[in-house]
């Protein structure tokens, strides 16, 4: 079935995007770099494109920055996001911070965290943001791997952040200590605002972001200044970003889609950009789109799903009549939840697919295309996706295979940090990059998925790696094995199940099984708290002693356990 979306109360029928197939057959990458004013060889940056490049051209006055959060509304022009974040990066060029240097930033959804992201990145430094929700033995193994120089966190996150055990910490920037030395405040306070950029290569790292895998620990994906072309040509064409939008993405900043899209697609288009802090209300949300008149939401299938669940009778005291386009991303898009959105908004939702390490989009719903309800739709033009089979080769329409791009584009990572044969692993077939994502193709070239390769498990459209449980799991006294799947979920996607075995002696309890949950959330972080933890007297693992996974994914859901010869 294909539809036209309705586009919205707003007589915007102009898109910014009004030909795919023309676009796709002639657009060149070199072409993104006229309008963010890049000249070929020289030097760039990324910091500078979204802010100062604004206020050169006239529109200093602009908002660029409303912020909801705890402390209230506040609202930031260009001009004093340009001041604001010279003076955080002459702040920590007097702290001596110099190119490539980390700076890791563990701070909420929050001005200061936009601030301090991009007055690192003027510095040439690359910013390495983690998300608040991580405790202690999690911010460890990101500290430890990415070796900061600096960290800018707030008061109570500091507790839990393992100076000692990190000896490239010269120093930790407190939001929010009046007074202190250290107070972020007052190193703003105290510092100029004088150009502050430095001039970098393209190819120069810019932000490290820590992902999971199926196996083994995070890994720190290394994003570069090049990037900006695709942050902003996507935010061109799929968010379908003009000047006069107001945008909100929902994503916090401690995940790449509040990065690519909660900071640099929004501002290289110099759009006013709404930031939230706070925990998910219905009536909070619905607020936030009609009190700031927002135009263009970016949200995930998790979040509308949470909204659709609280009612109608909440959404209809709301007045939606600015909003002229709504897009999700992370995982599957249910057409039940295009169909609430379009009783609700008078708006279908765009799907959309890309990947922490993508670094942006690759393949969209358009306005100026058809939708089909339930695919993620076509590859941005300048990016060649493909399904693919075991030796490589393309699989023709309708047939299952792995997702695949054709490697080189903007915005693709360009290491994992400190481990180039985990970034080898991605890129083993020539000429692509491997997904780790089924899907196939249809034969109007619209993509759909299908499902992950590994056991990687999407939890509320956030990606978490069982490795990552089970490690910490088998920490505790009372376990001896762990295995971690994910459950299908109709709210969450899917939720976090544990196998666990327990160690001679202990029997399950409720005090056990609490205990255990306990150990995790203050230990790893909340979000990875199995959701069930069940006990059983052995792990179903290959007579090399690797865990199968799968098998317990079959017990779980009843379904036949496939081919178990290689189980012990
Ligand atoms: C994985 C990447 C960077 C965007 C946020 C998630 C899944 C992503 C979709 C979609 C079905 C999707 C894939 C992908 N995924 N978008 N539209 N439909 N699945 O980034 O945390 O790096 O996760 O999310 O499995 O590989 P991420």
């Amino acid at each position: 079935m294909k539809t036209n979306l309705p586009q919205g109360n707003s007589n915007q029928n102009k898109y910014n995007l009004a030909d795919y197939d023309q676009a796709y057959a002639t657009f060149r990458w070199e072409m993104a770099e006229k309008d963010l004013g890049w000249e070929k060889g020289s030097p760039v940056n990324i910091a500078h494109s979204c802010i100062d490049r604004h206020v050169l051209e006239g529109k200093g006055d602009r908002v660029a920055l409303i912020s909801d959060d705890p402390a209230g509304i506040r609202t930031y022009s260009f001009r004093e996001m340009q001041q604001l974040t010279n003076r955080f990066a002459n702040a920590l060029k007097r702290l001596g911070i110099r190119k490539g240097e980390r700076v890791a930033l563990l701070l909420p959804a929050s001005p200061e965290f936009h601030i301090s992201l991009l007055g690192t990145v003027k510095t040439g430094a690359i910013a390495v943001p983690l998300h608040s929700k991580y405790m202690s033995d999690a911010l460890k193994d990101f500290l430890r791997d990415s070796e900061p120089s600096l960290v800018v966190t707030t008061a109570p996150l500091r507790q839990r952040i393992p100076e000692k055990e990190v000896p490239s910490i010269r120093g930790v920037i407190v939001v929010g200590k009046a007074g202190d030395e250290n107070d972020w405040d007052r190193l703003v306070a105290d510092s100029d605002d004088s150009q502050a950029t430095e001039w970098m290569d393209r190819e120069d790292p810019m932000l490290l972001l820590y992902t999971s895998g199926s196996t083994g620990n995070p890994k720190g994906v290394v994003h570069v200044h090049e990037g900006a072309l695709q942050y902003f040509q996507t935010g061109r064409w799929v968010l379908d970003l003009k000047e006069t939008d107001v945008y909100w993405c929902t994503a916090d900043p401690g995940w790449v889609t509040g990065i690519s899209y909660g900071i640099w697609a929004p501002w290289l288009n110099g759009v006013t950009n709404v930031v939230y802090n706070g925990p998910f209300d219905a009536e909070k949300w619905y607020g936030l789109l009609e009190k700031n008149r927002v135009t263009v939401w970016y949200t995930t299938p998790s979040y509308l799903r949470m909204l659709m669940s609280r009612g109608g009778n909440i959404s209809r005291k709301f007045n939606f009549k600015a909003l002229r386009k709504i897009l999700s991303v992370g995982e599957p898009l249910n057409p039940i939840v295009n169909r609430w959105s379009l009783s609700t908004f008078n708006l279908g939702v765009y799907d959309s697919w890309w990947m922490t390490e993508t670094g942006a989009l690759m393949i969209a719903n358009f306005s100026c295309l058809p939708v089909k309800p339930g695919s993620m739709g076509k590859p941005i033009p300048g990016i060649y996706a493909a399904i693919i089979n075991d030796q490589g080769e393309e699989l023709p329409p309708l047939e299952m295979g792995q997702l695949a791009i054709r490697a080189g584009w903007p915005a693709m990572m360009r290491g994992i940090w400190r481990d180039k044969e985990k970034y080898d692993e991605y890129f083993r077939i020539p000429p692509w990059y491997l997904t780790g994502d089924l899907a196939y193709r249809d034969k109007d070239g619209y993509f759909w998925f299908q499902g992950r390769i590994d056991d990687v498990i999407k939890f509320q459209s956030e990606r978490v790696g069982p490795f990552e449980i089970e490690s910490k799991l088998v920490e505790h006294p009372a376990v001896t094995e762990a295995g971690v799947i994910g459950k299908p979920h109709p709210l969450k996607g899917e939720i976090i199940k544990a196998f666990i075995v327990l160690e001679s002696g202990y029997s399950w309890s409720d005090e056990l099984n609490k205990d255990i949950c306990e150990f995790i959330k203050t230990r790893l972080a909340p979000h990875l708290v199995p959701d069930e933890v069940q006990v059983c007297p052995g792990l179903p693992r290959t007579k090399s002693g690797k865990l199968m996974r799968r098998v317990l994914k079959s017990w779980e859901l009843g379904l036949p356990v496939g081919d178990i010869s290689t189980m012990d």
